[in-house]
């Protein structure tokens, strides 16, 4: 029988709670005993929601460290830039460790984590949800069974919503390097990278081919005659897409990020959203007066493997609709879905005199899936990467969908190629 395996939360914002919140439908697999975060307000709202003493609560790792180790891991929920410098000292006290994604935002960084995560023989598993939603892993196991023969070409989207991508990377805290430390296609898109890797397991990346630019946003294209704040000054606030008013008063999504996960924030009458929104909240802003830093909003790479076969990735930001479509095709068949709707088709090469010569099976992962993490954020991902971490601290072997650090140096090390691909005009050579 396994055992409860209790958890330090180290930034405990959003991601850290949503991880640690599968403790009260699991309470005999995951406790929370510890809360490091500098952000009072946050603090106050964990330690009340998760009961955690307050000789377990410190502002910051050191002095978590200081004391002798008293949990068996620590999820670290910081942002990009914090991921390596607070992880460090924890691995180094003797925890093992969930770690968000992107785990470190440059290849210093990353090879600083690693060393450490060598040397003191630790356990770390990174964020990559979606490798456990019941699409991504029904895709893996068709490839696991040879149901598409040796992969050819995987082609693979990313198209992210105009109001998605407005609220995290043109008014949010990832539109530029300068503020998150990570371009668009690492902080989003390092889980469809990481998502190719898996796919195309064991074969490596060899060299990768990069392109993409600052398409849409930046004052630079600023409409003519648009104001400074939507709900103030915009004559054009009706016919905007990106109206503040529209998206965090009408439509009210993503209310994480424009109310900072505060609790208090977050329900507060619409009046004084609104009134927020007109003078201090930075989400009233427009969303043209924001210096991305020459972040991407589209980006597009080719990678080429060991064995020979190929892939492409495209991120597109500010599209109608939310979209990931994946195409692999192998010596024996090919399979097509769109993640959305749970749905691919399958199709094999069946040598007949029937003119086609393929047969075709539609799934819907919803009717056929297995149940183990279909509920819950990210189709399931989020609850389905917590209990396996628990299982894999648990003494068992990692599962299929486990990402370990040395599988996320794989797709982080593309993805930092493929920007220097993009700002050189080169191939590089992994
Ligand atoms: N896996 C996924 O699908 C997924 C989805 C969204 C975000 N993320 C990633 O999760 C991470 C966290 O994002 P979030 O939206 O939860 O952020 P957040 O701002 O809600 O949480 C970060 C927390 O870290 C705290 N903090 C700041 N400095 C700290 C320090 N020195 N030591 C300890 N804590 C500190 C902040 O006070 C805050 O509470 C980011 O890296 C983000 O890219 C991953």
């Amino acid at each position: 029988m396994d055992k409860q395996i209790t958890a330090i939360l180290v930034g405990a914002g959003n991601r850290a709670n949503t991880y640690a919140s599968v403790q009260f439908n699991f309470p005999e697999k995951l406790k929370v005993v510890g809360l490091v975060d500098p952000n009072p307000e946050r603090m106050k709202f964990m330690k009340e929601r998760f009961n955690v003493p307050d000789e377990n609560c410190f502002d910051y790792v050191d002095a978590l460290c200081k004391r002798e180790k008293f949990a068996d891991v620590v999820i670290n929920g910081t942002m990009d830039q914090l991921h390596v410098d607070t992880a460090i000292p924890t691995l180094e006290k003797g925890y093992d460790l969930l770690l968000e994604k992107p785990f470190a935002v440059n290849e210093e960084e990353m090879n600083r984590l690693r060393e450490v995560a060598q040397r003191c023989g630790s356990k770390v598993v990174i964020c990559h949800v979606l490798r456990y939603t019941k699409f991504y892993k029904a895709v893996k196991n068709h490839i696991l069974n040879g149901d598409l023969g040796d992969i050819i070409s995987i082609e693979m989207n990313e198209h992210v919503n105009f109001h998605h991508m407005c609220v995290s990377y043109v008014r949010g805290k990832w539109r530029s390097e300068e503020v998150c430390f990570a371009p668009m296609l690492l902080a989003k898109s390092c889980h469809d990278i990481d998502l190719m890797m898996w796919m195309m397991k064991p074969t490596k990346p060899i060299s990768v081919a990069s392109f993409g630019s600052e398409f849409m946003f930046g004052p630079q294209n600023k409409p003519e005659g648009a104001g400074n704040r939507c709900m103030v000054d915009c004559p054009l606030k009706d016919e905007c897409a990106y109206s503040a008013e529209k998206h965090y008063i009408d439509i009210q999504r993503w209310p994480q990020y424009v109310w900072n996960d505060s609790p208090e924030l977050r329900n507060l009458p619409v009046e004084e959203k609104r009134r927020l929104l007109e003078t201090t909240n930075p989400f009233g802003e427009c969303a043209w007066n924001f210096d991305r830093g020459g972040n991407v909003d589209h980006q597009t790479l080719i990678v080429n493997f060991e064995n020979g076969a190929t892939g492409t990735f495209s991120m597109i930001g500010g599209a109608a609709k939310s979209e990931r479509n994946i195409h692999i095709i192998g010596t024996k068949g090919e399979l097509k879905g769109l993640f959305e709707s749970s749905k691919y088709v399958l199709r094999t090469l069946t040598p007949s005199k029937d003119y086609s010569g393929y047969t075709e099976t539609e799934y819907d992962v919803n009717v056929t899936g297995d149940m183990i993490g279909a509920t819950g954020g990210h189709g399931g991902g989020d609850t389905g990467l917590v209990l396996d971490f628990l299982e894999y601290m648990n003494g068992h072997e990692p599962s299929v969908s486990c990402t370990t650090l040395e599988d996320s140096v794989v797709s982080h090390h593309t993805v930092f190629c493929a920007n220097e691909s993009r700002k050189t005009g080169t191939i590089i050579k992994l």
